[in-house]
């Protein structure tokens, strides 16, 4: 409370001998709370000069019109009193609305009106006025002022967006303080900066509510022409108020605010897939633009401008892509607010790899000995490699396969494999089938086999032809009418034949191996090896040929025994001493058959050693068991 020099009436009053006179102050205004005490003094003094003290008397006084402002005429307006008394008797008058809310204290310096919980409606004017009889009169006068803070501001930003395009300032967001005393200011800030209403771009309209409680509700309105970069500002209001002594302030939250603007550039690219793409591929297209919001794009080609293409707001799905889709392609924002015609733009490249063509297709015959040259290409948007194969083994790089003087083989199937390097997952493969024709051809550099094998024993030839049509093989024997084959297997290019035979003489065969081209005939002899040979001197035929003398001494000696004993039959009993049973072994019949294979490389002089060393392995095995 502030306590200024205040306008005093001072009276004059004449007496015959002496001169007094009451002085006194009181603050222009007392401040206070609503609801809380309002304290307002009223000190005076009496200056004497030569007198006793004067006899004083204390009214209150209020003016009846609690809105001095509102009154035209404040001079016209009616004091009520609310008071009178000294420090001896006080009287609160009745029947007026301090009458229960009011007390007065005196002191030295003077009085003091309270009043208990302050009102809105004891925002007036107070009087204090002493008479002091022959001292005089002073009128005091101090103005209440009442405080009531408003609640924090609420502000509330515009839903909808607004357009940078908009002409005049767009309404951006309202801020509310309820309940206040005095009406409290509403100040804007944009990013912490106030903003100054400016004509063309900063309005600010307030309005003001007198509520039922006599308090000030403030709703002010911002309206703002937004730019582009007003995307990210934020937007508060701040409302101030005075409180006893001091200006206070309340800052509300932040609201953004949706600008909505033009789009400037658009960019289209491809989301997936990654990398190249190839036909049958899903291609997704993806357009962005800077406007806001987001508009919608129209895709198209350059080769078709006005040929929209069905897309997703802003992708453009291509399913399973071929070649005939590679192109430019372009996005364009369906934005009215897009004055100029911006568009993205990008090429998409469909990358293909035809299948494989070969020359010549699928089959070839070839006559052996001929030369053939083969192509393999694969029309491709890049750069291919082939690989040629056959049975599972690389045999040629490029699309060219040089065969010369083709032999059986070299003939079957041979895949091209063509890929692009560059795209893997592309390739493409064809097959050619080469058959080499040719008369048969007997595997084996020999064309007259020599054997020798024991009597009795089997012995197998081995005849395999290669050429085409497969060959037939034909066996021819003389000398021997128990063979038979046992073994015959056919594909396209060889045939092999195994003939068993068993040796009972000297035997030769002729295996003629033939097709529609011609034939190949090879000669085996077989020479027939008697049972006993002299080479060995622990044959089993010398075996028994001792044996054989045994038993016939044996039997010789059996008879003179048997002589002897009947003669001495009538004269006496003579036991014999050995039981004379001899074990006559067996010729072991067992034949063991010899197989005689042809080797290319072996040469007629080492196959007879194989065959004598074979039999001889054979010999010593037997031995021991006859023994
Ligand atoms: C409100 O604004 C007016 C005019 O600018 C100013 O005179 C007054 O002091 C302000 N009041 C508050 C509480 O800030
Ligand atoms: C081999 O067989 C073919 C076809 O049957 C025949 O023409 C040819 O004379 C035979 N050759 C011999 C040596 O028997
Ligand atoms: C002869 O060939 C047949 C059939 O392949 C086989 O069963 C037999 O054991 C062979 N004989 C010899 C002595 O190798």
């Amino acid at each position: 409370m502030t306590l200024q020099p205040v306008a005093f009436i001072l009276l004059f009053l004449h007496a015959w001998t002496v001169w007094a006179r009451v002085v006194g102050t009181a603050p222009e205004s007392v401040e206070v709370y609503l609801g809380d005490s309002a304290e307002i003094p009223c000190q005076y003094n009496i200056t004497e000069i030569n007198s006793e003290p004067s006899r004083i008397f204390i009214q209150w006084f209020v003016r009846s019109s609690p809105y001095p402002s509102i009154q035209n005429d404040q001079e016209s307006s009616k004091r009520i009193r609310i008071f009178y008394g000294d420090d001896q008797n006080s009287h609160v008058d009745n029947n007026t609305e301090y009458s229960s809310r009011i007390q007065v204290a005196f002191d030295q310096q003077g009085t003091l009106l309270s009043i208990q919980e302050v009102q809105l409606s004891d925002e007036r004017e107070f009087f204090c006025t002493v008479n002091a009889l022959e001292a005089g009169q002073l009128n005091t006068r101090t103005q209440l002022r009442v405080f009531a803070p408003p609640e924090a501001p609420i502000i509330k930003g515009v839903q909808t967006g607004i357009s940078v395009t908009n002409e005049m300032p767009s309404k951006v967001a309202t801020c509310e303080a309820r309940n206040g005393f005095p009406k409290p200011n509403i100040t804007w800030y944009r990013n912490n900066m106030a903003l100054v209403p400016t004509a063309g771009r900063v309005n600010v309209w307030t309005d003001d509510t007198l509520e039922s409680s006599k308090l000030y509700s403030m709703l002010s309105t911002l309206e703002y022409k937004v730019q582009k970069e007003d995307k990210d500002a934020n937007f508060s209001c701040e409302v101030s108020f005075f409180v006893p002594g001091a200006i206070r302030t309340i800052e509300s939250s932040n609201v953004g605010v949706s600008v909505h603007y033009p789009t400037t550039m658009v960019e289209l690219w491809r989301e997936s897939p990654q990398g190249l793409v190839k036909e049958g591929d899903t291609v997704e297209l993806r357009c962005h633009g800077d406007g806001n919001p987001p508009p919608t794009f129209i895709f198209s080609r350059e080769q078709d401008p006005n040929v929209d293409l069905e897309a997703q707001s802003s992708v453009l799905v291509l399913q399973a892509v071929s070649r005939k889709d590679s192109g430019i392609y372009q996005c364009r924002p369906l934005d009215i607010d897009t004055r100029q015609q911006v568009k993205g733009e990008m090429q998409l490249k469909v990358h293909y790899l035809d299948p494989a063509v070969l020359v010549p297709a699928e089959s070839e015959d070839l006559v052996r000995g001929e030369d053939l040259t083969a192509t393999c290409n694969a029309l491709s948007s890049l750069k291919t490699s082939t690989i040629w194969h056959k049975d599972g083994k690389m045999v040629g790089r490029g699309n060219t396969l040089h065969l010369q003087d083709v032999t059986y083989e070299m003939a079957g199937e041979y895949v091209c494999d063509v890929t692009a390097p560059s795209l893997p997952s592309l390739h493409t493969s064809g097959s050619v089938h080469i058959v080499v024709n040719g008369g048969p051809q007997l595997v084996g550099e020999e064309q007259e086999v020599q054997l020798e094998e024991t009597v009795g024993r089997m012995v197998n030839l081995s005849c395999e032809a290669r050429g085409h049509p497969a060959p037939s093989i034909t066996w021819i024997f003389v000398g021997s009418q128990s063979w038979q084959v046992v073994a015959s297997k056919s594909s396209e290019h060889v045939t092999r034949s195994v003939v068993s035979v068993a040796v009972a003489s000297d035997i030769s065969a002729l295996c003629n191996a033939s097709n529609d081209l011609g034939a190949d005939v090879r000669a085996f002899s077989i020479k027939a090896v008697p049972l006993i040979t002299s080479s060995n001197p622990f044959s089993p035929a010398e075996g028994n040929g001792v044996i054989i003398v045994v038993i016939i001494l044996c039997l010789l000696l059996l008879a003179i025994l048997g002589s002897v004993l009947y003669f001495l039959h009538k004269k006496g009993k003579i036991p014999c001493g050995r039981s004379g049973k001899q074990d006559i072994s067996k010729e072991k019949t067992a034949k063991d058959d010899i197989v005689v294979e042809m080797k290319s490389e072996a040469k007629s002089e080492a196959k007879s050693e194989d065959v004598v060393l074979l039999k001889a392995v054979n010999g010593d095995k037997n031995g021991p068991s006859e023994q």
